[in-house]
């Protein structure tokens, strides 16, 4: 029985995606650029099934149909059927983070199509699997690529202008900080918070021009080294998104008191000289963006307060 494999890591955008333009394409109203953690994401194998339906193994366990998650990826399979593969057997892995709150559904939709790649032998390019990874999750996109990602939001209605590609830069002291202040699930997901922000926030029309700028600022950043010029727009790119998420109605707060007690620690500490910034995302996690050289001290501040923080050097393999 041939089968296919892949794998992808998660992915943390440094200049968000908020907002569709086109939501059967998932084509973005702005571009966005990532760092991939490696270590961290998903490996899937998939197969031919001679089932009726697919047959979906998530973490060692076979998905019931009406599972919201296993729905989302038939119908992404959906493009991939033909009379010879009506149906597939996926089985999928996602590796725990004791620091959760990144977005499986990135990397889990990179790792499916690297899979389906490999499966159909296409051998297409980076590019092209990013494409289709698109499909299935915006930010998959950019799961592709280790090290940064710039996802284009691209012009065409057909969208196959809108993908990404890795922006070069090695940069050992560069570091993300997992800061896990819940484990609950996100009370609203990202499509339809998008969707309730771009239909009801008067703010919302600031965002787009704005991400184009910050996305510009931060390639720069990345391309010249230039850590607190990325650092500061991303925060200040990130607590922008969530004020458009708060200024919808009904208001999407994803933020708890311990994802704010965790905002000040970083704020105090950068009083005190420390260069250490975060982004927050859809959930009420934060992830904090610093170098190497202020580990020790970041460590310490948060240990202080019972909160403790995973490190990741996303150019430093393990
Ligand atoms: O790709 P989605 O639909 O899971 O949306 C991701 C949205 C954010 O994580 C909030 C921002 C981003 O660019 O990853």
């Amino acid at each position: 029985q041939p089968h296919g494999f892949g794998k992808a890591p998660v992915n943390i955008a440094l200049s968000k995606y908020w907002g569709k333009r086109d939501s059967v394409l998932n084509l973005p109203m702005n571009g966005s650029v990532s760092i991939s953690l490696p270590g961290l994401g998903t490996e899937t194998t998939v197969q031919p099934f001679g089932g009726q339906q697919d047959q979906i193994e998530l973490n060692g366990q076979v998905l019931d149909h009406s599972v919201v998650f296993a729905k989302r990826l038939s119908q992404f399979l959906d493009f991939f059927r033909s009379a010879a593969c009506p149906a597939f057997r996926v089985v999928t892995q996602n590796s725990v983070p004791t620091a959760a709150g990144l977005a499986s559904s990135a990397s889990g939709y990179a790792a499916l199509v690297v899979a389906l790649d490999d499966l159909f032998g296409w051998q297409l390019a980076k590019t092209e699997l990013s494409l289709l990874a698109r499909l299935g999750s915006g930010s998959a996109s950019r799961s592709l690529f280790d090290g940064f990602a710039l996802w284009h939001k691209g012009e065409r209605p057909d969208g196959m202008d809108s993908f990404a590609e890795s922006v070069d830069s090695v940069w050992p002291e560069f570091c993300i900080g997992l800061v896990k202040v819940n484990t609950q699930e996100k009370a609203v997901g990202s499509t339809l918070g998008m969707q309730q922000t771009v239909e009801t926030c008067d703010l919302y029309q600031s965002w787009p021009p704005q991400a184009q700028r910050d996305l510009e600022t931060i390639t720069q950043a990345i391309i010249q080294q230039d850590f607190h010029t990325l650092a500061k727009t991303a925060e200040h790119n990130a607590l922008s998104m969530h004020a458009t998420m708060i200024a919808t109605w009904p208001p999407i707060v994803y933020w708890q008191p311990e994802s704010i007690a965790a905002m000040q620690i970083v704020w105090r500490l950068r009083e005190q000289g420390v260069a250490v910034y975060f982004t927050m995302d859809a959930g009420p996690n934060l992830k904090l963006i610093l170098q190497t050289q202020d580990q020790a001290i970041v460590q310490q501040a948060f240990a202080e307060q019972s909160t403790p923080v995973e490190f990741i050097l996303p150019f430093q393999r393990q």
